[in-house]
């Protein structure tokens, strides 16, 4: 009897590991009927996210006007706003809705910023600045083409 009970706590604490496990992957997500992944969040969040958003839009500008003016002070500037700092903004609630799969394209996105900037101040040219700045793109549209956020309640 003692035993099965024990077989039944171990088989118990495994279900409840396995389930937290895919919450830590998946995140809080349904399918979209566009393709994408919808994740799931509440309407403050998705504000926040938004919101974050527009600031890499500036800051995608920004580096590329100081790129064109050769005002790597510029560059660097933009790139720092949006770089692993601004990152550690986001409240522990959503990053847990966010699927694992998400933060591996947000986070090298803010490290790249990161990398972008300090290759602007040690003077890097700039056709290796664009090339940086693509790359950096290829994450927003990779990222764009497989996530949607949605509002849940
Ligand atoms: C890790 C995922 C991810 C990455 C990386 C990402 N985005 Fe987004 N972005 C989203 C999601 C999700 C939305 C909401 C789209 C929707 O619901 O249809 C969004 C929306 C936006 C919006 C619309 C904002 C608004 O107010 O409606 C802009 C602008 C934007 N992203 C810019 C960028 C730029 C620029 C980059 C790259 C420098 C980038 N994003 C990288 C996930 C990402």
């Amino acid at each position: 009897m003692r035993n099965r009970l024990a077989l039944a706590a171990i088989a118990l604490w495994v279900l409840t590991l396995a389930a937290a496990a895919i919450v830590f992957i998946r995140g809080n997500t349904v399918p979209s009927p566009d393709g994408r992944t919808t994740v799931l969040v509440q309407p403050g969040e998705r504000e926040f996210v938004l919101d974050e958003m527009r600031s890499l839009l500036v800051a995608v500008r920004d580096i590329e006007d100081g790129i064109i003016r050769d005002d790597k002070a510029k560059v660097a500037a933009a790139a720092r706003t949006v770089g692993m700092a601004a990152a550690h903004d986001a409240a522990p609630a959503l990053m847990a809705k966010l699927p694992l799969d998400f933060k591996g394209l947000a986070l090298p996105l803010h490290r790249g910023f990161d990398e972008l900037a300090a290759a602007a101040e040690h003077g890097e040219p700039a056709p290796a600045l664009t090339a940086r700045l693509t790359g950096q793109l290829d994450r927003c549209v990779a990222c764009h083409a497989a996530y949607r956020l949605g509002v849940s309640q």
